[in-house]
């Protein structure tokens, strides 16, 4: 069952359109299924792609799809959003290594068609402005698969962040060190990371939100009823006119709105 709802933002010119399911794993084959449509549409299709435990889930249903027979990623390019500063690629927990275990070595795409940040770059800032290029080359990010931090973060952008803010690296707060010490067996990560700016992310052409479960409930909830405020970078996404979010009933919790029909 799907649920969708409307929210207009106080301008009423813009409005979200949120996809409400029961379950996180409802809600992360849905978006898989929506990626799988758009290779299936549009096989040299640029995916600009997330790590994060959100997107295990996905990343798990393309490749089975994939074996299945259903979806190639032969014609795809990849962007990734952030990198932390620090790991070098063969690092398990980089994120360069987990977008291979969970999904490039996995499918039959062109490793030298995906790219992730250089987290080992000796010049990050020319590295920044050569991944930026490397986009623009690319044709720019036709569907940017997003999660949410819990602060509100997107990519790596973390509160305060300038929306106009390119790729750079970035200090990471305290809350997003210890959310994701889960990947370093409770050990904090690197604090710094090198991430696409939101100003990167809203030239994507579609942006897809998939945020699931109790954590994400209060980002969810500011990033859609909120203030459009640096304070939670989610919150930008109303400026932008093709995003959908994806979240299942605990995330979703405070924003069911009305719901207009069900699927
Ligand atoms: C991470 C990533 C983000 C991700 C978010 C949520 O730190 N840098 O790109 O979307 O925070 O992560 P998770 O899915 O593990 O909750």
């Amino acid at each position: 069952m799907r649920w969708r709802s409307l929210v207009l933002d106080r301008s009423m010119e813009l409005k979200m359109r949120i996809n409400h399911f029961p379950t996180t794993v409802a809600a992360a084959n849905a978006v898989a299924d929506r990626i799988a449509e758009r290779l299936k549409a549009t096989p040299n299709v640029v995916l600009g792609l997330a790590t994060g435990a959100t997107m295990e889930p996905v990343y798990e249903r393309l490749v089975a799809l994939h074996r299945a027979g259903e979806i190639s990623f032969a014609g795809v390019t990849s962007f990734n959003l952030d990198e932390y500063v620090g790991l070098p690629p063969e690092d398990p927990r980089s994120y360069r290594a987990t977008m291979d275990s969970q999904l490039f070595d996995l499918v039959d795409i062109d490793k030298s068609r995906t790219f992730v940040p250089d987290g080992l770059a000796a010049d990050p800032a020319a590295f920044a402005s050569r991944y930026e290029a490397m986009i623009r080359e690319a044709g720019g990010i036709d569907l940017q698969l997003l999660g949410i931090g819990r602060n509100g973060h997107i990519g790596f952008n973390e509160p305060g962040a300038d929306f106009a803010a390119r790729t750079r690296v970035v200090d990471l707060e305290e809350s997003t060190l210890e959310a994701n010490s889960a990947f370093f067996d409770g050990a904090l990560p690197p604090t710094q990371a090198m991430t696409m700016g939101i100003g990167t992310i809203l030239e994507s052409r579609e942006i897809i939100v998939l945020a699931t479960g109790a954590t994400k409930r209060d980002a969810v909830r500011t990033a859609l009823l909120g203030a459009v405020t640096p304070d939670c970078p989610a919150t930008v996404l109303r400026r932008h006119a093709n995003v959908s979010w994806w979240l299942d009933a605990e995330s979703g919790a405070d924003v069911a709105g009305e719901s207009l029909a069900a699927e």
